[in-house]
């Protein structure tokens, strides 16, 4: 295999690569992209994300299979549209979330409902559109999603999700499936969770569910954490209850820094040779992949503002701030930050906290970077297309970024800029 500096490809970004000096993200320059439509600025490129969803694909090629898209890592119509075009269902989290598949052309059947607060009213209308599956995290959910199913006189289908306690390794914030997080049912009360939801109407079982945390990027607790579901399943169908599918979660990582994740067709076929041993290969299987499919499919562009030497140290001070990439203040997350050109000649060589606008330390974007910058260059932060967009917030009246998606030679404006006047739309003064 080439290595990054031969073939002009930035790591961890296939669709980003370098013409002489300038970067491109597939057929477009970045510094055009821009100038053009200002910063802060996302770029999302479609074949970055169709390849990501391939290695999936790949994996469960001849299986019955059901990738579901975890939109909470990008949530923007555009977005979803290119995954519900590619035959993607959808794991939603709210009923906001339904509403934006249904608003990107998704299909309401291949949508699985998680999270452990739905409310009656987002069980309600879920029902209505006729999702796949809500993914159970408690027993008093099941007791009113139960009530809620007979109210509308339908049969509401069910996953528990289960609590299989492996440490994934990762950043406490984002392990999941450990005994202290909020998350699915105990690996212990799993069978009698399973035997009050064949008890109860409305309700019908077909699955089970795990997830255990988001940025693996080891082998081992994902297989240590099938195991542990492979062993739930049979005590489930020992006691009578036939399962339909297995979901597995998603939680695959990406390279930020030189991380080195399991590829996802290789991740699978692991996974899939203890499925077939279990006995257990002809159940439909389900995944819920978030991060590993948009995450290095997307880059924010920033443009310098000023250049700060300090005694201690040297700022670079950024028109990206948290409000846009809040991973590095929420998880001391770490982003690549390249230059989309050839340093100008007179711009001094130094070490930069690379930050943002906002009144709060807080807010930086990397630290202690090499850089060669002066004002009015144009700054690319890498990784950016997960959980960053859809984590945004109007802090310090910022707006929400513009939002490109690149096909070939084709841009696609898919969010305009958010504007004040967007911003105060839904706010009212008080009248005398
Ligand atoms: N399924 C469930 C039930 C989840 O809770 C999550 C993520 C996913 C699927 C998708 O996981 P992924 O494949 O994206 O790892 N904001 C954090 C990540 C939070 C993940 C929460 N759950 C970050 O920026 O790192």
């Amino acid at each position: 295999m080439s290595s990054p500096a031969e073939t002009g490809v930035l790591p961890g970004h296939p669709f980003v690569h370098l013409r002489g000096q300038d970067l491109f993200a597939e057929e477009v320059s970045l510094a055009g992209l821009a100038a053009e439509h200002g910063t802060p600025l996302f770029v999302y490129s479609k074949a970055a994300m169709l390849a990501a969803l391939a290695a999936y694909q790949r994996g469960f090629a001849g299986r019955d299979a059901q990738i579901c898209y975890a939109m909470k890592a990008n949530s923007s119509l555009g977005v979803l549209q290119v995954f519900a075009q590619a035959g993607c269902g959808f794991d939603i989290v709210s009923g906001g979330e339904l509403d934006r598949v249904l608003a990107a052309g998704g299909t309401a059947a291949k949508v699985i409902f998680s999270g452990v607060g739905k409310t009656p009213r987002e069980m309600r209308r879920a029902l209505e559109v006729g999702i796949g599956c809500f993914n159970v995290e408690s027993e008093a959910e099941l007791h009113v999603l139960s009530r809620v199913a007979q109210e509308l006189g339908v049969s509401a289908k069910v996953s528990i999700r289960v609590n299989p306690n492996v440490d994934p390794k990762t950043h406490p914030y984002i392990s999941t499936g450990l005994k202290d997080n909020k998350f699915g049912v105990a690996h212990e009360e799993t069978l009698r969770v399973y035997q009050l939801a064949a008890s109860l109407h409305g309700l019908k079982v077909v699955g089970i569910d795990c997830h255990i945390g988001s940025q693996i990027t080891q082998l081992t607790p994902y297989l240590d954490a099938m195991d542990r579901v492979l062993d739930l399943v049979d005590a489930i169908e020992a006691a009578g209850i036939a399962l339909q599918h297995i979901d597995f979660g998603g939680g695959l990582g990406i390279d930020y820094q030189g991380d080195t994740p399991p590829a996802a067709d290789a991740l699978w076929a692991q996974l899939l040779a203890k499925i077939d041993a279990r006995g257990h290969g002809g159940k439909k299987l389900m995944i819920e992949p978030g991060r590993s499919l948009v995450g290095n499919a997307g880059l924010c562009l920033t443009e310098v503002l000023y250049v700060k030497p300090g005694e201690q140290k040297n700022f670079c001070i950024v028109d990206a701030a948290m409000n846009d990439l809040p991973r590095p203040a929420m998880y001391q997350a770490f982003h690549r930050i390249v230059p989309v050109s050839a340093p100008s000649p007179l711009a001094p060589s130094a070490r930069y906290d690379v930050v943002g606008p906002i009144c709060e330390s807080g807010d930086w974007i990397g630290r202690d970077r090499a850089l060669q910058v002066q004002g009015g260059e144009v700054l690319a932060v890498l990784s950016a297309g997960a959980y960053c967009m859809s984590m945004s917030s109007n802090y310090n009246t910022r707006g929400r970024a513009a939002e490109l998606l690149v096909d070939g030679a084709v841009v696609h404006v898919i969010r305009e800029r958010e504007s004040t006047a967007d911003q105060m739309r839904q706010e009212r003064l008080v009248r005398a």
